[in-house]
């Protein structure tokens, strides 16, 4: 078996700008658009269709059977598609006896699913946890289907989303899994993005290589335009490109697996511009996935803060973040990252927005920060 996941996956899934609305040819218009909008050059290697694929029935053999009218070649044949893009497809199923929106579920049929997805040929599996037998333990169902993808003769990412419940930062790494999503459902609205960024803040240590901290798919560029009503509650919702930006960022640097949200078709040259930012998602996909700590602004220590995080080769990532409604100001203190001014040392600041090195600075580095905006540094200590 193929190691999975040393860094955090990068794809994009169908949920959140399509809901129930998905077909063959969505998942083969969005393989096309990987490769020719850069998203593929970029890292983006997952296409991932969420729930509402199937039929509502498994066949005689009690195999599930994908939506006649979806999909009406089938999943091997959209898999041979997203294949032959130089790209890896992924599926959806659940712990329960139903998907979320009451499709059937993975429960008790677990070894039979994994040989079906493996004959299709998928590479990644999502695997939700509505409808769940109460009977049934939430860690030894997701140790079950780990164990069937394990066994299942195909190498399958396996990402399990149980919302962060039962105590799962616990029990997952050890379940096999390869992402786990820590929180409820995203929704494209700033106070979705600030709320799930700071719920996962002292989550840090729990995830790293081969087991990332999944913090939902990304809503960059969906600008309320999703089709699908169940996300968004009745509200379309949408945010604007800083909030975006900032959103992008934080799930970069707390290594959260990046997977689009939106209508690819639909990208707008910021939207193209926040997903492909090369040296944001350089630091995202660090090789020692090494989750940040966190300082934060002495005087709005709720909403201002910086985040650290060591790279592999001798960098720190630097992200300032100010998610207030007020324009704040930043103050970084070096001594609080381990660089008294007695050492002799300055950092050298390269800004990840403009691409180009930023300054030298001793002792501090203080700055204002607009309201939901961000910065982000690679630094590196020099010597004076
Ligand atoms: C749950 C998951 C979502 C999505 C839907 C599909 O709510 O958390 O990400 O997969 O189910 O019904």
């Amino acid at each position: 078996m193929k190691v999975l996941a040393p860094v955090p996956p990068m794809g994009w899934n169908s949920w959140n700008s399509f809901g129930w609305n998905i077909s063959e040819e969505l998942i083969k218009t969005t393989a096309d658009l990987f490769v020719e909008s850069g998203l593929k050059d970029a890292g983006y290697e997952y296409i991932v269709i969420d729930d509402c694929w199937s039929e509502k029935k498994r066949d005689a053999d009690g195999r599930l059977v994908p939506d006649h009218t979806k999909f009406p070649n089938g999943m091997k044949d959209v898999a041979d598609y997203v294949h032959s893009k130089g790209l890896k497809f992924g599926m959806y199923s659940c712990a329960g006896t139903h998907t979320c929106a009451g499709y059937p579920g993975s429960f008790e049929h677990e070894y039979i699913d994994a040989q079906t997805f493996a004959e299709w040929g998928v590479d990644y599996l999502k695997y939700d946890y509505c409808y769940k037998s109460i009977a049934a333990e939430g860690a030894n169902l997701y140790r079950r289907m780990s164990m069937a993808l394990r066994s299942c003769g195909r190498d399958i990412l396996f990402s399990a989303c149980n919302w962060g419940s039962d105590n799962v930062l616990s029990w997952i790494r050890s379940s096999g899994a390869q992402m786990f999503r820590s929180t409820g459902d995203i929704q494209d609205k700033w106070s979705s993005i600030k709320n799930i960024a700071l719920s996962q803040l002292n989550n840090q240590p729990y995830g790293g290589p081969y087991c990332h901290n999944d913090m939902d798919m990304l809503v960059v560029g969906m600008h309320g335009n999703s089709d699908n009503a169940e996300v968004v509650d009745g509200d379309k919702g949408g945010c604007s490109d800083v909030e975006y930006k900032t959103h992008f960022a934080l799930w970069a640097i707390m290594n959260s697996p990046l997977i689009i949200g939106c209508d690819i078709r639909r990208m707008s040259d910021n939207t193209k511009e926040v997903l492909m930012n090369k040296d944001i998602i350089a630091i995202n996909q660090d090789t020692e996935c090494r989750g940040p700590y966190c300082i934060k602004q002495w005087n709005n220590p709720d909403n201002v803060f910086a985040l650290i995080k060591p790279l592999s080769d001798g960098d720190y990532a630097i992200g300032m973040f100010n998610l207030s409604d007020n324009r704040s100001e930043m103050s970084l203190q070096f001594y609080d990252i381990g660089l008294p001014a007695t050492a002799g040392r300055a950092l050298r600041l390269y800004d990840c927005y403009s691409h180009s090195e930023d300054g030298v600075y001793e002792d501090r580095y203080a700055t204002y920060i607009e309201p939901h905006d961000c910065k982000m540094f690679r630094a590196r200590v020099v010597k004076l």
